[in-house]
């Protein structure tokens, strides 16, 4: 154990963390030789599993051939083909990709680009955005503002920007207190609600998770959802921005998330594991037909960015890319997907602190509650997730945990672990998982 001293600003500053010495596959080892399985990729990031030599080599070659060029002095071969890479992957449309480092900063550029687009369009009133509560699209202040995790945003409150946000499709806790299909998606119709309380004329774009992620853990949007969210925005002439920094890449079983739905959005953030984890790469996917308006009205789009198409991470890019289309580990997610979902209801539905177990792909969410009837969570100072995810730890299984599904209060985690786990290793996580609520929650 490393001491918490020394110069460091750590993340954990209540606890001695493990020092990492050695990852491979979907293990993690600590320097005193325990071993971890990564049943979450980190933060859902170590997509192709840890220690990937393929992307090491591309990673070299890239640093010797040509480490940095400006992007507005050059471009380099690795970028263009990574742009095209995506752009063959992406629903018909989405053929334009500017490069960044986090998902929070692709999130930034896609609420700037859609005002930009706006503007191109000769429609300068057009800037407000609209969000979603208990969404997760990072936290630099203008995607906080997006976001609508409140636990997030409180100590920030004042230096928001102001953003309207929506209920999510959570039908677990329906705002509505309606049930789907009944309810005929009533939560995707309070889209037009909003756009016409605050204005039609002034809407730029709405942004929402494809699948929500880090704040509702994994709760994918029942059928049709984004049909009606699709259509409302188009009779608005409102922007549609995807979110899939944490579902997107072949997450869910599909290179992009919205390819579930048959719904393309105007603009799309991916960032996480498009590098595998290797290195800090995101990306702004934007329609072609918005790309030539900008182009034609200004011929470029206001933002920037030292580190913005960055060769060498675009060369972790690529590599990624290589490796899900080689190994055809976009499918192997489609294939196995559904049978950890099995796994995870078989041994854990039953429980008495388990409310629900939803997800697609590898992407599962386990959401605990005090009482099952009236979904009642558990009181934030209990730390609930907390307590599970130490335990989990403690067995050397790695999940990602989520609160705030409940006001402050609600308690979750997610499993998304890297797509190369073997049908054994996922059996050996559930078990963990069924072992630890049963200690942890008896
Ligand atoms: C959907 C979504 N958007 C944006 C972000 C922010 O990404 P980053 O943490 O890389 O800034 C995240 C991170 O979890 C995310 O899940």
């Amino acid at each position: 154990m490393k001491q918490i001293t020394g110069n460091l600003f750590p993340r954990i500053r209540d606890k001695q963390l493990p020092e990492a010495k050695s990852a491979r596959g979907v293990w993690i080892e600590d320097s005193e030789g325990h071993r971890y399985i990564d049943a979450s990729g980190g933060a859902i990031v170590v997509n192709v599993g840890h220690g990937r030599k393929e992307i090491a080599k591309a990673v070299h070659d890239q640093i010797l051939s040509c480490h940095y060029a400006h992007p507005t002095m050059f471009t380099t071969p690795v970028v263009e083909n990574l742009a095209s890479a995506l752009a063959n992957h992406a629903p018909a449309g989405l053929q334009r990709f500017y490069f960044l480092s986090s998902g929070s900063e692709a999130v930034e550029a896609a609420i700037k680009l859609a005002r930009q687009i706006h503007l191109a369009s000769g429609k300068p009133e057009r800037f407000r955005l609209i969000s979603r509560w208990k969404s997760y699209h990072g936290l630099t202040l203008g995607a906080l503002s997006a976001m609508g995790r409140t636990a997030f945003r409180v100590p920030y409150g004042p230096m928001l920007s102001e953003v309207v946000h929506i209920p999510p499709p959570y039908c677990l806790r329906c705002s509505y207190g309606l049930t789907f299909p009944a309810c005929e998606i009533h939560c995707a119709l309070a889209l037009q609600e909003a756009i016409e309380n605050v204005g039609p004329e002034i809407v730029s774009a709405f942004i929402a998770e494809t699948v929500s992620g880090g704040t509702l853990a994994a709760y994918p949007p029942p059928d049709g959802y984004f049909k009606i969210i699709r259509e409302i925005c188009d009779r608005y002439g409102i922007l549609l921005i995807m979110d899939e920094v944490m579902c997107g890449m072949g997450r869910t079983g599909r290179w992009f998330a919205c390819q579930h739905s048959d719904v393309v959005p105007d603009i799309i953030t991916i960032g996480k594991g498009i590098a595998g984890g290797v290195l800090a790469l995101s990306a702004v996917g934007v329609r072609q037909e918005h790309f030539e308006t900008l182009r034609k009205a200004s011929g470029s789009f206001v933002h920037g960015g030292t580190f913005s198409h960055h060769p060498v991470a675009a060369a972790a890019g690529l590599a990624t890319v290589g490796l899900l289309e080689k190994e055809k580990l976009v499918q192997r997610v489609a294939r196995l997907g559904s049978d950890l979902g099995v796994k995870l209801k078989e041994r854990l539905a039953d429980h008495t602190h388990v409310a629900d177990i939803r997800g697609i792909g590898f992407l599962w969410g386990v959401e605990l509650v005090k009482e099952k009837k009236g979904k009642i969570p558990f009181p934030r100072h209990e730390k609930v997730a907390e307590r599970v995810w130490d335990a989990l730890f403690e067995k050397g299984v790695l999940v990602y945990k989520s609160t705030g599904l409940a006001g402050t209060d609600g308690d979750a985690f997610l499993i998304a672990p890297p797509f190369v786990i073997t049908e054994d290793e996922l059996t050996f996580v559930a078990d963990a998982i069924k072992g630890v609520l049963e200690n942890v929650l008896a």
